[in-house]
């Protein structure tokens, strides 16, 4: 066997597979196949890149989707056809949000009539571990800090992260994973580590076992202190103190802002009753599950609003008779459009859902035999609705209080950061996710935005953590990545980009709306903003390379059927 052509860092010394595959698929830069790891039942996805072969696990380390869908750049960066993550293909590390743990990645080697062999370490188990597709490599920052190396000086540097949601974990993590020594500590108003919020919805998932991004076990041999119900009340940047719970305090070298939102209430009669709910943590997914499987008998459940989260809701309970109440005349038309909510709308219909969209709540009526309990909805045009159980799904303010004595907050209650995520006007704060108003990749010059996705507030708390590593060298930036968001609406939504900030005039559709095989390009005059598809992957997962190397096709380049998939990355 000649020495090896493409190879990876791990220095693995194991037993050697030979990989079947098909040449044809990987004979240029930015090409990937599927191979097959002879004598397993295994496979693994093979990538040509920067004239090398690289192995990695074929499955995606966020949700496991097979990364052979996917798209793959020349210079070897693997994308994930599902939410957008992104991997190194010769390290395994994550380089783009969602997911937080790097992929496996194997050694390769070749014989010179072109047989390729990957290297597998045997920890006593015949390497078996090390071929099974799922799940991940162990995550980066275990492999390179050493627990106890935390200098733990009154003096020494000390990261306090105000939240315990995605944003903060990842800072955290990254933090680590690039072998910084000083203290981390995370306040957090929950009494659990951060988990998977996107799961509360979708199946009313509200088992902390079951979501953790993490076991607390994880984070201890990572000297990442939490400290549980600890609601920030203020915070000082002057003498960069933070008071937390009841009189106590913390002082901090840098501090991350990290709280995300607070859901949204309405002002209205009826709606301070113990049956109205809304869902942005766990606490409130577990007190709406009970609610609604108490009896185990089908209830009448309103929803008030016609966003994600509330339609989301609705497949979770969809063995309840569900009424969703909206302001507008399709769900999230002003994000996606109306024939993207009307056809949602109608796959909600086929579960029993019955919508009373351009519509609002005028209030909800006390029962009379327990004024603590509302058992009727009034919508503005006078219909009433029975009600069990009411759900306010209208969005989320951020929360920011705590610092409100000392920067400007945003008209919607979100705050101004830089492309570093910075906050503008107070030194060493940084503020990411769900609250920062940011210079997004994509956005014309000048022009910031606040953006509620998951992927976006892990992306921004890598950001926070790269630049207190790095400063003004810091690689990594609110630009070098493209704002993603997905939904599970019965059919699974994908969307990147962004129009909130600047809207969109137009919208070009590729494939079969009806059919639910499609991909809409929203436009503001020739150039695309965003782009959401159903059952069209890798597209916008594409199209988010697309987006930052600035090589997206026109609008009328794309009315005349261009493939955005047949554009090498
Ligand atoms: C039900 C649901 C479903 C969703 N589904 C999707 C989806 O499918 N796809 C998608 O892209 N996005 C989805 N999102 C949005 C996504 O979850 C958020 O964008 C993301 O969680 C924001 O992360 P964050 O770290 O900014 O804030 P959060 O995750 O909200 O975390 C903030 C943390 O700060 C804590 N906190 C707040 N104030 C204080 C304080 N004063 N002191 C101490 N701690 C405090 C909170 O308790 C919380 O732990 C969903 C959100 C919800 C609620
Ligand atoms: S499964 Fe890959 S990003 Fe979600």
């Amino acid at each position: 066997m000649s020495s090896s052509t493409g190879s990876q860092g791990n220095n693995v010394q194991g037993r050697k597979y030979e990989l079947e595959f098909d040449h044809t698929k990987v004979d240029r830069n930015g090409t990937k196949t599927e191979a097959k790891v002879l004598g397993t039942a295994f496979n693994v996805l093979l990538v040509r890149a920067k004239n090398q072969y690289f192995a990695t696990a074929g499955k995606c380390s966020h949700y496991g989707a097979p990364l052979v869908n996917g798209a793959v750049t020349s210079n070897g960066r693997i994308v994930c056809p599902w939410h957008g993550a992104c991997f190194n293909s010769a390290t395994g590390d994550v380089e783009d949000s969602p997911a937080i743990s790097a992929l496996r990645t194997f050694p390769i080697s070749s014989t010179e009539d072109g047989r390729l062999f990957i290297e597998v370490k045997d920890e006593g188990d015949g390497g078996s571990k090390f071929l099974q597709p799922e799940g991940c490599w162990r995550n980066k920052a275990t492999e390179v800090y050493e627990k106890g190396s935390v200098q733990n000086q009154a003096s020494a540097p000390h990261v306090c992260i105000v939240g315990g949601g995605k944003g903060a974990s990842v800072a955290a993590e990254y933090l680590r994973e690039r072998n910084y020594k000083g203290r981390i500590t995370v306040l957090t108003r929950e009494d659990v580590t951060p988990y998977d919020r996107p799961k509360l919805s979708k199946t009313l998932m509200h088992d902390h076992s079951k979501i953790a991004l993490r076991s607390k076990e994880y984070y201890d041999e990572l000297d990442i202190e939490f400290r549980f119900k600890s609601n920030v009340n203020k915070i000082d940047p002057k003498t960069k103190t933070i008071y937390y719970g009841d009189n106590e305090s913390l002082n901090y070298s840098k501090v991350i802002l990290a709280t995300g939102g607070e859901a949204n209430k309405l002002p209205l009669p009826g709606l301070d009753a113990s049956n109205v709910y809304c869902l942005r943590s766990l606490a409130d997914g577990t007190k709406l599950a009970a609610a609604t499987n108490e009896s185990g008998q089908k209830k009448n459940i309103v929803i008030i609003g016609s966003s994600f989260i509330g339609l989301e809701l609705a497949i979770a309970l969809k063995d309840h008779n569900v009424s969703i109440v909206g302001m507008d005349s399709a769900p999230f038309a002003k994000i996606m459009g109306e024939e993207m909510g009307n056809a949602i709308k109608a796959l909600h219909e086929q579960n029993g859902t019955h919508f009373y969209l351009n519509n609002s709540i005028k209030e909800a009526k006390k029962s009379l035999g327990d004024s603590s309990i509302v058992d009727k909805v009034v919508l503005k045009d006078g219909q009433i609705l029975p009600a069990e159980v009411v759900v306010l799904a209208v969005g989320v303010k951020p929360n920011l209080s705590y610092i409100a004595d000392h920067v400007q907050l945003e008209k919607d209650g979100g705050v101004k950061v830089d492309k570093n995520c910075r906050v503008q006007g107070l030194e060493d704060v940084y503020a990411v996710g769900d609250i920062a108003h940011a210079p997004y990749a994509g956005l014309p010059e000048n022009v910031i935005t606040r953006i509620e996705h998951w992927d976006v507030a892990g992306n921004t708390g890598r950001v926070a953590a790269n630049h207190i590593l790095l400063g003004e060298n810091a690689e990594y930036t609110t630009k070098t990545f493209t704002p993603f968001f997905w939904s599970a609406q019965g059919k699974q939504i994908r969307y990147c980009g962004n129009n909130a900030a600047e809207g969109f005039d137009d919208i070009v559709v590729q494939g079969s709306v009806p059919d639910y095989k499609f991909a809409m390009f929203y436009t503001k005059g020739e150039k695309v903003v965003s782009v959401s598809s159903i059952m069209k992957d890798p597209t916008v997962s594409q199209c988010s390379r697309l987006f930052l190397t600035g090589s997206m096709p026109t609008k009328s380049q794309l009315k005349e059927g261009f493939d955005v998939c047949s554009i090498d990355l």
